[in-house]
Formats: C-alpha cells, sequence, structure tokens
C-alpha cells in the first residue's frame, strides 16, 4: 500500500493552527486589550517559520508542470510578501496600542490568509505529495519541525 503520509493534511493543519491564534489575537485586539502582544508574537514566528520553509523547501522542491504553472508559485511568494507587510502593520499598530488599527489589518490578514491558504491547499500541496516520494515527503516534514 502506498505511504499515506501527506504534506497537504500536514501543512493544512499548520494553517488551521495560525487561524487559531489569529483568533485569539482578534478577540484580544476586541477588548482593547495589551495582552494582544503574546499571541501576536507567537503568531508571527508560527507564520514566519511556515512562509520561510515554504519558500526554501517546498517550493523548490515542486518542479512546474502542466499542473502547476511557475506563475503559481510566483504568486504565492508574492502573497507572503503582501502577508509580511500586513504583519508589521499589526505589530506597530499594536506597539502604539492602536487596537481599532490593530483590527483592521487582522482582518486583512485573515482574508488574505484564507486566499492564500486556500490557493496552497489545492494547488501545490496537492502537488508534492502527487509527485514527491514518501520518503522525500516525511523527510521535508521532519524538517519543517525542526527549529527556524
Ligand atoms: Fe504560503
Ligand atoms: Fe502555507
Amino acid at each position: 500500500m502506498a505511504d499515506p503520509f501527506s504534506l497537504d493534511d500536514f501543512l493544512a493543519e499548520d494553517h488551521k493552527k495560525i487561524d487559531e491564534y489569529l483568533i485569539f489575537l482578534v478577540r484580544a485586539l476586541e477588548k482593547n486589550s495589551a495582552d494582544a502582544a503574546r499571541p501576536l508574537q507567537t503568531m508571527a514566528e508560527r507564520l514566519d517559520h511556515h512562509m520561510e520553509w515554504e519558500e526554501k523547501v517546498l517550493f523548490p522542491a515542486v518542479p512546474p508542470s502542466p499542473r502547476l504553472a511557475s506563475r503559481h508559485v510566483e504568486s504565492l511568494t508574492i502573497d507572503h510578501e503582501r502577508i509580511r507587510r500586513v504583519m508589521n502593520e499589526l505589530a506597530s499598530a499594536i506597539s502604539h496600542r492602536q487596537f481599532s488599527e490593530a483590527c483592521h489589518a487582522a482582518d486583512d490578514l485573515r482574508v488574505f490568509l484564507q486566499g492564500h491558504n486556500r490557493d496552497e491547499e489545492y494547488g501545490i500541496y496537492v502537488e508534492a505529495d502527487r509527485v514527491l516520494g514518501a520518503s522525500e515527503r516525511r523527510r521535508m516534514a521532519e524538517s519543517f519541525g525542526r527549529a527556524p
């Protein structure tokens, strides 16, 4: 039987965890709470690691094909830059205790992540499961788990 380990499932699970941190963060912001700093830091670390690993390990490992245009990977990388910019806006608003600006930035981030994650989960992650061997998929997941 083929090894059922799926990078799509593994990485979609990390998307879900990042979404959960964002929900904690929004709850803190809605209370105009300085407690937002902690969920912000946790989410930022996790999201930075996720995107950096995708750019350094995943994207280069999956070759362009008729099912996966190189444009798709370029647009994912452009999304990452946009996500990083909004994360910086969010961090700056929180550090200046500008909670309504921070709520706007968090909402932008939620929308960007939703579209981006869907593109990955129905695009490059599926292709990675299709073209990479089982041991390669497992090795990559192990490299994800190591410290950023
Ligand atoms: Fe990504
Ligand atoms: Fe991702």
